[in-house]
């Protein structure tokens, strides 16, 4: 099922360049995909209004996943071997970057996550950046953001085991928050989709914490934190990336009030670049753009400085084009690749209040 394209970007003809987006647009990270491809939307009609790249303008195909890493490598096969996009831009979810990964390295067809975080994403090979930090830091910062800010000594986790992001930043955070000398009192786990998670929170109640550190989607999260309270848990919940999305409010309601997690990015940054990019993303979205937003935007930016600097539109010179990303300012950032293909950026970290969040700090890699 083809979703349209994006709206703002230029028809598919001749003189445009085709790019390609694997997002998911429907099923339980809708959010997640929506803000991307709005952000990447943004960034490609600012492009083609300065004239696009080697006189070309550029177009965009996205396909919807379904929230799913079975339709996301499907999706990337089309894009490939029948669009033959000159680069693909996602996902979101690890799990589903991961199985797109697998057949944009295949294929030599160069793909940039914009907010993957797992380290494993990028080590597909060559052809795979992302212009985000990686979990290995993330986890490391709620570790440290627990222990020195919170100054908790005994947290659970709650890992999705469905979920390559999720059972890494848990296996993570576990490692660091107990080198920092704490102690993690229980490791339960749950499956993507599932609405009771009450045996897992009273198995954490049991252990006494005070804290649970909850590394999983916003849908999930949500009815976690109301059934947290449910069972009788009233400690902070601490997350990733993943919680962000407007649905966490509305799901957890006052459940989630007091809660923190780490992100990309905050919409309170006053750096007058960020504040543009917002109110533009609201003159045309209506909404404040989350992190998504952010790394969509960067990532269609990062693709499109490449485009232009690369010596053809091949998928080897586009990948070195890519590869030599330097110093790159970005809405989330500045994005400067590695060896590896991943950004080193700091991260924020932000806390649920009143229905929205506010920034707490930042911690630097
Ligand atoms: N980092 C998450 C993953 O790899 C995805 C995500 C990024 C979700 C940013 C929300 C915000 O699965």
């Amino acid at each position: 099922q083809a979703a349209p394209q994006g709206q703002g970007a230029a028809p598919v003809d001749a003189n445009s360049i085709l790019l390609g987006q694997v997002g998911s647009l429907t099923g339980g990270q809708a959010t997640f995909g929506i803000s991307t491809r709005n952000g990447i939307e943004l960034a490609l009609k600012e492009a083609n209004a300065a004239g696009g790249v080697k006189g070309k303008k550029l177009a965009i195909r996205v396909y919807d996943n379904q929230s799913k890493p079975e339709e996301a490598a499907q999706a990337a096969t089309r894009l490939i071997t029948q669009d033959k996009v000159a680069l693909i831009l996602g996902d979101v979810a690890s799990s589903n970057s991961l199985a797109m990964a697998e057949k944009a390295q295949a294929a030599g067809v160069p793909m940039i996550t914009p907010s993957s975080t797992n380290p494993t994403v990028t080590a597909k090979g060559d052809y795979i950046f992302r212009v985000c930090f990686i979990d290995p830091f993330q986890g490391f910062v709620m570790a440290k953001f627990a222990r020195e800010n919170l100054k908790l000594n005994n947290v659970a986790v709650l890992q999705d085991n469905k979920s390559a992001y999720s059972i890494g930043l848990a296996e993570v955070f576990t490692r660091k928050f107990t080198e920092m000398g704490g102690k993690v009192t229980a490791v339960e786990s749950y499956s993507q989709g599932d609405t009771d998670y009450r045996a897992q929170l009273t198995a954490i109640r049991k252990s006494q914490p005070e804290g649970i550190y909850v590394p999983g989607y916003y849908s999930e999260v949500g009815i976690i934190a109301r059934q947290a309270r449910e069972v009788g848990l009233k400690v902070p919940l601490m997350g990733g990336d993943g919680w962000d999305s407007e649905k966490l409010f509305e799901l957890g309601a006052s459940a989630i009030e007091g809660s923190y997690f780490s992100n990309h990015y905050s919409p309170d940054n006053p750096d007058p670049r960020v504040q543009k990019f917002i109110a533009d993303y609201k003159a045309a979205y209506g909404a404040v753009p989350d992190a998504l937003a952010a790394l969509g935007y960067d990532s269609a930016r990062v693709a499109v400085a490449a485009l232009e600097r690369a010596k053809d539109l091949s998928g080897p010179a586009v990948r070195d084009a890519i590869a030599q990303t330097k110093d790159f300012p970005g809405v989330a950032g500045t994005v400067t690749l590695d060896a590896q293909r991943n950004a080193v950026k700091s991260a924020v970290v932000l806390k649920v209040e009143d229905g929205k969040t506010q920034y707490v700090t930042t911690i630097n890699p």
